[in-house]
């Protein structure tokens, strides 16, 4: 399906005269520092770019994973071979799930970066916030305004510039400058490479506009609708929080270090405080069995590795439910039952259908049937960063809620987090596109993808082992509820109707494969359900493992994102939402750790 691309390697020179990025913990001139980073990812980036901008604050930041500049970085780098950055490559940390009971028992295989800029190095590029009921959810359920659209938003400006697409169109009428950011580090822009059925996409929103209405900007605190897709990339390159935040001051900041390469193992007790055990220490290794390290946090320590990272550290730090811990060997210190739980991402499926062969669709670029192609668009890419590389997969994309008579609400309730957030998404492809099917090699294809944007089930992380080098048991225990499942069916059938559009005759000719039994006339909802158990994927955005809650005993983080119950650990990622967005994660995971960044410079007066 995929090629890999070997283009000459360009390694940085870090470390030779400030010596800001190091790659074994033997080279660090110093132990103690004011705040000690673990995990250089969305979030830990922001926290540390932020807070260092003050020259008396010395950070540390620690991270597994890999350089993003060095062998086969390209992958991260051109936003087209975004969909081969994770698989088999340096940059992942190849997890896979356990067997989904409500997917026929098959094992997932779960990507999350494992590279300087975590999963937003490796990540689909889609830039968006969710729906102001998301947030303001989020400020109930741990009492704090701060996270609450309104304010927030500020915060989501802050992380963000707007970028002009890579062919040079005029974007006006295609997102809405107010509601964004032009200064902020992270560049977002609309498409920079038309397709093909982008016409017929907005055609669609006119044609069948009370069911798929068009929408100028759903990051504008209007979710609801079909808009142009706005994605984390400009100049043609990938802006992950790598490059956005932290390789830009890195080698211009004394008071920046970064070590890569290198596995926080556990957090270490550092005495009592406020009658609670103080953690402000963090053990490190580069192998399973080599050589442990210690680094000191005056301040605190901030966890930032992730919705699996995150809290595998804490349980292996003895912090969790004593029970579980035991039965692995891992010795409590404090027990705090829901770290690793209410763990919830997006199921996605793909539908495909087949559209006549002389259709310009991106399939050449992605079937393998056109190495020319293929190598024509990467060299214009190494030109001058602009064609088809230059871009993501899709250009737009959707958010929708069930109708208000829908059964389904009358059974269970709407769920969501309001009546402005999405009960599922649905996004469009010129080109075969999906997480789980094998790619066909000849053909030409019109795909749409179906997520549930406000799932209702929950799994978890839980140790498998007390080695930190071995993976933990990761659960996203999708459709576990009836709920999930029926939001998926009616996401596939709002599809359907999508593509019955009279705009796509001609066009869209019939099912692909195995979609043709669950379409067919004499079908059943049941055989568009066994489409769903056989071919669901993750897309990728595991949440709310470590979830902040206001009320005295319950969640894992306070409102301030403070770990309860011990001292000297603050959690600022994906792990500490309340609840999955109803969108794709990224921006509101920068926008809560701009809001963290500055909670915790108020804490220390800097
Ligand atoms: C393939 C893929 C596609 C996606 N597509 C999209 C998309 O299109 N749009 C979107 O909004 N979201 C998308 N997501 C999700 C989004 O990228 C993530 O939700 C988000 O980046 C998570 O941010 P984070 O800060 O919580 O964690 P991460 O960015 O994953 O950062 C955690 C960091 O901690 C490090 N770490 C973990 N454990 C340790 C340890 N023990 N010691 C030291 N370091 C450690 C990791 O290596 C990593 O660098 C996608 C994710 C993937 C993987
Ligand atoms: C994942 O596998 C790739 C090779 O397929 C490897 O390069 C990478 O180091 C692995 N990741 C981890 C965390 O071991
Ligand atoms: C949370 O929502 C409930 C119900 O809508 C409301 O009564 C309560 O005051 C809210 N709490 C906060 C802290 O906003
Ligand atoms: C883009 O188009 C808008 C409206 O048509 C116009 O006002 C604006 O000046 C144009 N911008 C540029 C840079 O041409
Ligand atoms: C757990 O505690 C017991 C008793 O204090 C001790 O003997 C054992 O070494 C500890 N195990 C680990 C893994 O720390
Ligand atoms: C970029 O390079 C390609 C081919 O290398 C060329 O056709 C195109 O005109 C260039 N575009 C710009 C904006 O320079
Ligand atoms: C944009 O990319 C080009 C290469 O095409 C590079 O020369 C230029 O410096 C980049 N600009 C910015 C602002 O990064
Ligand atoms: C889109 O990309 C293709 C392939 O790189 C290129 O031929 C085409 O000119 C691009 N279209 C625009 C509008 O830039
Ligand atoms: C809901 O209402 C629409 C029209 O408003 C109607 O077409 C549809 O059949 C109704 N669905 C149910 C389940 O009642
Ligand atoms: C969990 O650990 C057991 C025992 O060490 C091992 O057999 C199993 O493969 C592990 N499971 C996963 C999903 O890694
Ligand atoms: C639907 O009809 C086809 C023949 O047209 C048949 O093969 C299939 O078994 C039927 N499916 C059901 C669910 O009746
Ligand atoms: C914190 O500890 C107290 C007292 O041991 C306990 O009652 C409470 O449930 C704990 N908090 C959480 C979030 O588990």
């Amino acid at each position: 399906m995929f090629r890999l691309v070997h283009t000459p390697a360009i390694f940085a020179l870090f470390g030779t005269t400030l010596g800001a990025l190091f790659t074994d913990p033997s080279q660090l001139k110093q132990t103690t520092y004011d705040f000690v980073v673990i995990g250089a990812g969305t979030a830990g980036n922001v926290v540390a770019t932020r807070l260092t901008e003050n020259p008396s604050v010395k950070v540390l930041v620690i991270e597994a994973g890999v350089s993003d500049t060095g062998f086969d970085s390209d992958l991260i780098r051109i936003p087209f071979l975004c969909g081969q950055t994770a698989i088999n490559t340096p940059f992942d940390w190849n997890y896979t799930t356990v067997p989904q009971k409500a997917l026929n028992n098959q094992v997932l295989p779960y990507y999350r970066g494992f590279v300087l800029g975590g999963s937003s190095s490796t990540n689909y590029l889609a830039w968006t916030r969710g729906s102001p009921d998301d947030y303001n959810r989020f400020a109930n359920v741990t009492g704090d305004s701060s996270y609450a659209w309104d304010n927030i938003l500020t915060y989501f400006k802050k992380s963000e510039h707007h970028a002009t697409p890579e062919d040079g169109r005029n974007d006006t009428g295609e997102y809405i400058p107010s509601v964004h950011g032009f200064k902020g580090p992270v560049a977002f822009s609309v498409t920079g490479n038309l397709s093909n059925i982008d016409d017929r996409v907005l055609a669609t929103t006119q044609e069948l506009s009370d069911q798929f209405p068009f929408n100028q900007d759903t990051n504008s605190g209007n979710l609801l609708g079909i808009g142009w897709q706005q994605n984390s990339l400009g100049n043609g390159s990938r802006s992950s929080s790598s490059a956005a935040y932290l390789t830009p001051v890195l080698n211009t900041r004394a008071n920046l270090d970064v070590l890569i390469q290198t596995r926080v193992t556990r957090l270490v007790t550092t005495g009592t405080s406020n009658g609670v055990p103080e953690f402000k220490s963090v053990e490190v290794a580069q192998t399973s069995t080599g050589p442990r390290f210690t680094f000191k946090a005056n301040n605190e320590i901030i966890l930032s590795a992730g919705a699996i990272g995150s809290p595998q550290i804490l349980m292996l730090s003895g912090i969790g439910d004593p029970a579980e811990l035991a039965k692995v060997g891992v010795n409590s210190t404090v027990s705090l039952p829901e770290v690793g739980k209410n763990l919830q991402d997006h199921p996605i499926v793909s539908t495909q259908w087949v559209v006549p062969d002389d259709a310009p669709t991106r399939d050449i670029y992605t079937l393998g049937e056109d190495p020319a192609a293929v190598s024509a668009g990467l060299a214009q890419w190494h030109a001058n960063h602009t064609g088809i590389y230059a871009n993501v997969l899709g250009n737009h994309m959707g958010f929708f809620r069930l109708p208000q008579n829908s059964s389904i609400l009358a059974q269970f309730g709407d769920q969501s987090a309001g009546p402005g957030s999405a009960h599922y998404e649905l996004a469009w492809v010129s080109g075969f596109m999906s997480v789980s099917q094998p790619f066909p090699t000849s053909g030409r294809y019109f795909s749409n993808i179906n997520v549930v944007n406000s799932p209702t089930s929950r799994g978890s992380v839980v140790l498998n082992s007390s080695d930190p080098f071995t993976a933990p048991l990761i659960d996203p225990n999708f459709f576990d509820t009836d709920f999930d499942l029926q939001v998926m069916i009616e996401a596939i059938k709002a599809a359907v109707r999508f593509a019955s559009a009279k705009v796509w005759d001609g066009y869209i000719l019939h099912p692909y494969a195995d979609l043709a039994t669950a379409l067919a006339p004499n079908a059943t909802d049941a055989d568009i359900v066994t489409y769903i158990r056989r071919w669901t994927g993750s897309i990728k955005h595991p949440m709310s493992t470590a979830a902040a809650n206001g009320a005295e005993g319950k969640g894992v983080v306070g409102a301030d994102l403070t770990v309860k119950n011990i001292s000297g650990v603050r959690i600022v990622d994906g792990s500490v939402f309340p609840f999955i967005p109803s969108a794709h994660p990224q921006a509101g995971i920068y926008g809560v750790a701009e809001v963290a960044s500055d909670k915790i410079k108020a804490a220390y007066h800097l």
